[in-house]
């Protein structure tokens, strides 16, 4: 390794470009591979075992494509807000937004994605990349390239088709897009009603097929319960229109199918637009292409809030120089994401996910677009996106500081919060469930970790209910909510339900535990008593209504409170060789030997180390037995054996098929904090071989087993209960993008932000050589290289910083806006450190 100490950010530079060109055309399998130093996963065949998509969105507007062309578009909220209808069929995956290519010398014609006309092709390619994704396709000796693409900050998509003739006499083609009206509500299947709301124009000068929805906002008493957003669109083309279409019937024709579009067949489309059609929007382009030439075209499919807006949008975007900034702009609303944490290690998959994937799925997936294939929310989920924001601390802080006061502003004074909303419409359920309003306490601890911004606490947040009020209230009355919802003998109850939704039946009349909820309750009270002493004794921030004398009632409290929670918890809660799970309502305990089914839940264990409530003798034993009862081929499982019976005095993962989701699957959100528990243990090469068992790149190896995309985590994967035991499902909604990101970074590699500096403390596989790790922190840049000469897991024996040693695993929080550099060796711990630096 080197260990220079100068050369500044240019080192930081070779960090991302050595490990980019590691990662080219990496894990390639009969369905594809990783290209472009891992940013673009080429997809060589249509046929792959799930649809394999593409979420790409600006935080506002967004669309998600599949490799078969499949998908829908949307503005702000992807479920009450749709521009472009979908039916979620992942079987047949022939919903979605579609461009056909038609000779006109020979009638013959196909579509630029697989779908929807299935036609032979001379050559197939999908290129999902960071923002954009693009359809190769070769059939007829003609080229096409159809590049989907959103910029930032605008309200729309583009569609860039390249036509090139490989032909040796000119070929004169047609274009056909075609994409159906939903504006609104998307999961209505009531669409005899809604098209009723829908009018089609044609704007001459904009060369435009406008839809416009016409009722004011549909009441929640009507059709699907849920009131919808009232929404408007566009799909505009930069060429001269030949013909347009606005009705359903004379494009598809009369019980055609969308693989045979009759005007398509017929070559022209029928001008035909109104109130009375189930509408869609269709231009009809044509071109002549020489030989070895490339025709290019630029679709617009967008939000149309007023002529004015949309002729802006026509003219900024609708050519190919619109493409070019377009794409431009994408670069640049990723490069930071992408740049500001990389890492190089000798496993070229670790460094793909976090380098470049488990950002984008958690940031274009789960915290902008909020949908996916196999679930299409737009919610944001009180606990779910709190925590999704954990990928901003060390990429963009503010970002999460900025979701913290989101979720802030979403409780109610008596500390519940909606368990989850909708945007624009700003509905959602109070949370009957125990933890949720607890993340806020976490996010915020997290977040003050990170930067050390105490003023933050500070920052007002409306209640639901009340007026604004700083964040610390907010975090104040999550805690009380909590303390006040205990048993008697001094364990938090469950409710309708802990971080384990699913459990949704054993707790309702408050009167059963969770042990679970204990743990992180415990770990909340330590930190955030922490918190308080400082704030007590150094004052950094005012905060209305925050005294010292109250500090100091609060800190007394606390600490009684959480010694007695500690007690209580192992008193209770050790099961003999694990800790049970939590009690139902009816006193009967839930995750322990004497169950039939369900005798061992994970998170009861991992959370003990985690939180640290498990003396060292119980955290080795309760590891101990989630390794050999729970520890899989596929990864740890949530709970075991499956519920096989719905069983009211559990809850729905008991109905749901035995071995699947949060029933028996290994439900990768949770997996990664059991590799979190493993790292906290010291053991390293478990840790990783955790990894191994669910980083979607590996298993992605095997793609007739594992199914899901190789480039981002599923939300679970079957477990043994199973006929398709390893099997990915609910791929990329999940929250354990995020999460996995956090714990490769702050566990594995060790680097995790505390009060006082950056922490330096790995816990890797012991045949790593090393590793290097760049990352900001408090605005200064730390280039982290770490040796691991006697391949130890863990145990830092010497560091410098910029050639200095240092005492202890701290890098001090120097904030000077500087590039640092810092080696660290592991092996043997301090006292008996080697001679080096
Ligand atoms: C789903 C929910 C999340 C919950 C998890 C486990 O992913 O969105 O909030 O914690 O399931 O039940």
């Amino acid at each position: 390794m080197d260990r220079t100490t100068t050369g500044g950010s240019r080192r930081g530079m070779e960090v991302s470009q050595s490990s980019l060109a590691a990662a080219q055309g990496l894990f390639k399998t009969k369905y594809g591979e990783f290209q472009d130093g891992g940013q673009t996963y080429v997809i060589h065949r249509p046929d792959t075992p799930r649809p394999w998509i593409n979420i790409i969105s600006n935080g506002t507007y967004g669309l998600l494509i599949s490799q078969n062309g499949g998908g829908f578009s949307w503005w702000e909220n992807a479920n009450l807000a749709r521009l472009t209808c979908w039916t979620q069929d992942l079987i047949r995956d022939e919903s979605g937004k579609f461009l056909y290519i038609r000779d006109d010398e020979s009638g013959a014609f196909w579509s630029a994605s697989w779908k929807p006309v299935s036609a032979p092709y001379d050559h197939y390619e999908v290129r999902h990349t960071i923002g954009s994704t693009t359809f190769i396709q070769r059939s007829h000796q003609i080229e096409t390239r159809w590049t989907l693409v959103v910029p930032p900050n605008d309200a729309l998509e583009l569609w860039h088709v390249q036509v090139k003739n490989l032909d040796s006499k000119p070929r004169r083609i047609s274009l056909f897009s075609y994409l159906e009206w939903c504006l609104g509500n998307g999961t209505d299947w009531h669409r005899e009603f809604q098209k009723t709301f829908i009018e089609t124009v044609y704007d001459e000068r904009l060369r435009a097929v406008i839809g416009i929805k016409r009722p004011l906002p549909m009441p929640a008493h009507i059709s699907t319960g849920m009131s919808e957003w009232p929404l408007s669109g566009f799909h505009a083309v930069n060429r001269p229109v030949v013909s347009y279409d606005g009705d359903k019937e004379h494009f598809v024709g009369r019980y055609h199918g969308m693989h045979q579009p009759a005007a398509v067949q017929q070559g022209k489309l029928s001008n035909t637009l109104g109130k009375w059609n189930d509408s869609i929007a269709s231009l009809h382009v044509q071109m002549t292409v020489q030989p070895g030439h490339t025709e290019d075209t630029v679709f617009l499919v967008g939000k149309h809030e007023s002529r004015e807006a949309t002729e802006t949008m026509v003219h900024t975007w609708a050519s190919p120089d619109g493409v070019k900034k377009a794409l431009a702009g994408v670069k640049r609303l990723w490069d930071p994401f992408l740049n500001r944490l990389r890492v190089e290690t000798p496993d070229p998959a670790f460094n793909l996910m976090t380098n470049t994937w488990l950002k984008y799925q958690a940031i274009s997936g789960r915290l902008w677009a909020r949908t996916a294939y196999y679930q299409s929310s737009a919610a944001y989920g009180y606990r779910d996106q709190l925590q999704d924001s954990h990928i901003f601390m060390p990429l963009a802080p503010e970002l999460a500081k900025k979701q913290i006061l989101l979720h802030a502003a979403h409780q109610h004074l008596d500390g519940v919060v909606l368990h989850w909303w909708l945007p624009l419409v700003e509905y959602g359920p109070r949370s009957g469930l125990s933890d949720p309003h607890l993340w806020l306490v976490y996010l915020t601890l997290n977040y003050v970790a990170e930067t050390d911004d105490l003023k933050a606490l500070a920052e007002p947040a409306p209640y639901l209910d009340g007026l604004a009020q700083p964040l610390f209230d907010h975090c104040t009355r999550s805690i009380e909510l909590t303390l006040k919802r205990f048993s008697k003998r001094g364990l938090p109850l469950l409710g309708h339900g802990d971080w384990n939704d699913g459990l949704s039946a054993a707790g309702p009349q408050w009167k059963g535990e969770s042990l679970w909820l204990g743990h992180f309750l415990y770990h909340i009270l330590q930190r955030w008593t922490e918190l308080l002493e400082r704030l007590k004794k150094e004052r950094p921030v005012k905060i209305n209504g925050v005294v010292p004398a109250l500090l100091a009632k609060q800190i007394t409290r606390y600490r009684q409170r959480a010694a007695a929670l500690k007690t209580a918890i192992n008193r209770y809660g050790w099961d003999g060789k694990w800790y049970w799970y939590g009690t139902r309502d009816n006193g009967e305990l839930i995750g322990s030997h004497v169950n039939k089914e369900g005798r061992i839940h994970l998170n009861a264990q991992t959370w003990s180390v985690i939180a640290g409530t498990a003396t060292p003798a119980r955290a080795k034993t309760a590891m101990a037995s989630m390794e050999k009862i729970l520890n899989r081929e596929y990864g740890p499982l949530l709970l075991t054996p499956a519920y096989t019976k719905p069983d009211n005095t559990i809850g729905y993962l008991s109905r749901y098929a035995p071995g699947t989701r949060e029933n028996g699957g290994v439900y990768s959100h949770a997996a990664t904090w059991a590799i979190l528990a493993e790292c906290l243990m010291g053991r390293g090469d478990l840790a990783y071989e955790m990894y191994t068992k669910v980083c979607p790149l590996k298993r992605g190896l095997d793609p007739e087993l594992y199914y899901g995309e190789p480039y981002v985590m599923p939300g679970n994967s079957d477990g043994p209960e199973s006929p398709y035991f390893g099997r990915a499902g609910w791929t990329w909604y999940t929250g354990s993008a995020a999460w996995l990101f956090r714990v490769s970074t702050e566990y594995i590699l060790g680097v995790r932000p505390t009060r006082e500096g950056l922490c330096v403390d790995p816990c890797i596989p012991s045949a790593w050589d090393g590793f290097r790790i760049v990352r900001q922190f408090r605005g200064t840049t730390y280039q982290i290289a770490v040796e691991n000469p006697t391949h130890v897991c863990r145990g830092v024996s010497g560091i410098w910083l910029d050639g200095k040693p240092l005492q202890g695993a701290l890098l001090p929080d120097v904030r000077d806006g500087q590039v640092h550099q810092v080696r660290v060796v592991l092996g043997a711990p301090p006292s008996k450190r080697v001679r080096g630096g």
